[in-house]
């Protein structure tokens, strides 16, 4: 059986943890709205129209910062178009996802969502087929108190107080020959820099998101974020990570190890950040809005786009079942040890998205008429997001070593740790994909006495899942072998599973 060793030391503060670590991401894309969030006629329904077996789904998976309403569908996107009596709302073609856009969940109603869920809004702007005068407009109409003509438009469409929304991202992915009006990083640059100088011109106190690359697999990557940030470096707070992850042709040990990859992704960044700052003696720092990251069967979708453009290219669908991954309990351990990373790297990572919320590569799953469930995936996030508070400590981690063919050498056992006042958690997750793994955690520089609550994730079947028929299948479950004696914590962590430990 492997052993490991993880000494915590009180003094190895990363940063506070940061709420907005725990941000997700809502997206006009397949049923993520519609039938998803919003049902008028689902038996759970508000006046509003929405789900409320969704919302309280949405409070206990414990989402902060959500960002809205795309995605590639937001450069497509006018504004104009959501807001308003709902019956002049006009249908519009959605090119990035090829259906139809009802416009019936605007800005509004959104921000209405979001109060029932108790999370905070992060809107996003078009900048690739508009242009600066929409972004004012929209900055105008959603954060202008009143006594102007958009603040106005919005107290007369009956929302009174101003949404105030603090961050907003500069489109997305600008990189992506996929995008509608993708740019060069030259041009994109360009743009950002000025449509945030006109924002901050209306606020200075916004934080704006630039967008960075797609993916690290991008032929761009690096020499994107170091143009891009050459231009618009004086204007932005934040540039954009985007990473998806899955298994390919059965490498399960590469997949459970793409934490690595996030890890490296990030350090590159915040490299070439600090390098574009350094040679404009700047002091100012600009750090990572992870604002979309997640397990996506992204491989087996563009092959079935492949298979099916004909008809796919016929059909104008409104809300199509479009990406509704169903999620193993590898791919839970996977998304938990992301999160664990996103923490790890909480003194560059500002915030981050996972993405998305409902029914698209989603934690919630939901049938129109019928039930909402919780995917595997929903229970790292929901815990470490109840348990994660106060400051992040960087764990010293002694473990074996397995060789990845992804991402080279990987410890079976990775951790990191959160301390508060009076408590503190370890999140954990065990790669190996046969053995069981045993844990000692030191934990006395802590001065934690007592285990509050342990529980793992996993499962004889590494692949198995929930679904409609069976949305209990995979649970996380008290780990009954954590013991804390004399400042250790011992624990066993059975293969390909991801635990959290709550300490007093
Ligand atoms: O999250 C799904 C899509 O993935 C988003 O719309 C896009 O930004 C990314 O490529």
């Amino acid at each position: 059986m492997p052993r490991a060793h993880i000494t915590l030391d009180k003094q190895a503060v990363v940063a506070p943890v940061r709420r907005r670590t725990f941000g997700s991401f809502v997206e006009h894309l397949g049923r993520c709205i519609y039938t998803g969030i919003y049902e008028p006629e689902h038996p759970s329904a508000n006046e509003d129209g929405f789900r409320m077996d969704v919302v309280e789904l949405v409070r206990e998976l414990g989402s902060t910062t959500i960002r809205y309403p795309g995605g590639n569908f937001v450069s497509g996107f006018r504004w104009e178009d959501s807001v308003g009596p709902r019956e002049k709302r006009p249908v519009r073609r959605d090119l990035a996802w090829h259906s139809l856009e009802s416009n019936q969940v605007g800005l509004d109603e959104f921000a209405r969502w979001l109060k029932l869920t108790g999370s905070e809004l992060m809107l996003a702007v078009n900048v690739a087929t508009r242009g600066i005068l929409p972004a004012l407009d929209l900055l105008e109409y959603a954060n202008h108190p009143s006594g102007t003509a958009l603040s106005d438009l919005r107290v007369a469409n009956g929302t009174p107080e101003p949404h105030n929304v603090r961050m907003w991202c500069l489109g997305n992915e600008m990189d992506g020959p996929w995008q509608t009006g993708f740019m060069t990083a030259e041009d994109y640059g360009k743009v950002a820099a000025r449509t945030a100088a006109a924002m901050k011109m209306a606020d200075k106190d916004l934080e704006l998101v630039v967008c960075g690359s797609s993916g690290s697999g991008m032929p761009t990557f690096g020499d994107w974020e170091r143009t891009v940030l050459e231009h618009s470096y004086d204007h932005v707070d934040y540039i954009s990570c985007h990473a998806y992850y899955q298994e390919h042709d059965g490498d399960l040990g590469s997949f459970l190890a793409s934490a690595i990859d996030m890890d490296y992704f990030i350090d590159t960044v915040v490299a070439t950040a600090d390098h574009v700052g350094y040679k404009r003696r700047s002091s100012k720092k600009i750090d990572v809005s992870f604002d979309e990251w997640n397990v996506w069967y992204l491989k087996e979708h563009q092959e079935s786009q492949e298979v099916n453009s004909e008809q796919v290219n016929a059909e104008w669908r409104h809300a199509p079942r479009q990406l509704e991954d169903v999620y193993s309990v590898a791919d839970a351990v996977v998304v938990g040890n992301l999160l664990m990373t996103l923490l790890k790297r909480s003194d560059r990572v500002a915030s981050a998205s996972l993405a998305q919320l409902v029914n698209v590569i989603a934690p919630i799953m939901t049938e129109p008429g019928g039930p909402a469930w919780r995917q595997t995936t929903f229970h790292p996030f929901s815990i470490t997001s109840r348990l994660a508070a106060g400051e992040v400590i960087r764990p010293l981690i002694e473990a074996p070593m397995y060789t990845t063919a992804r991402y080279g050498e990987a410890g079976v056992v990775d951790a990191v740790a959160t301390v508060d006042e009076d408590r503190a958690a370890v999140f954990l997750v065990n790669r190996d994909v046969a053995q069981a793994a045993q844990v000692t955690v030191d934990v006395r520089s802590v001065g934690s006495a007592r285990v509050i609550e342990a529980v793992t994730l996993a499962d004889a079947d590494v692949y198995a899942k929930n679904t409609l028929a069976e949305p209990h299948r995979v649970v996380p479950k008290v780990n009954p072998s954590a013991t804390l004696v004399d400042g250790v914590l011992s624990i066993e962590l059975p293969p390909v599973s991801w635990t959290a430990v709550a300490l007093r």
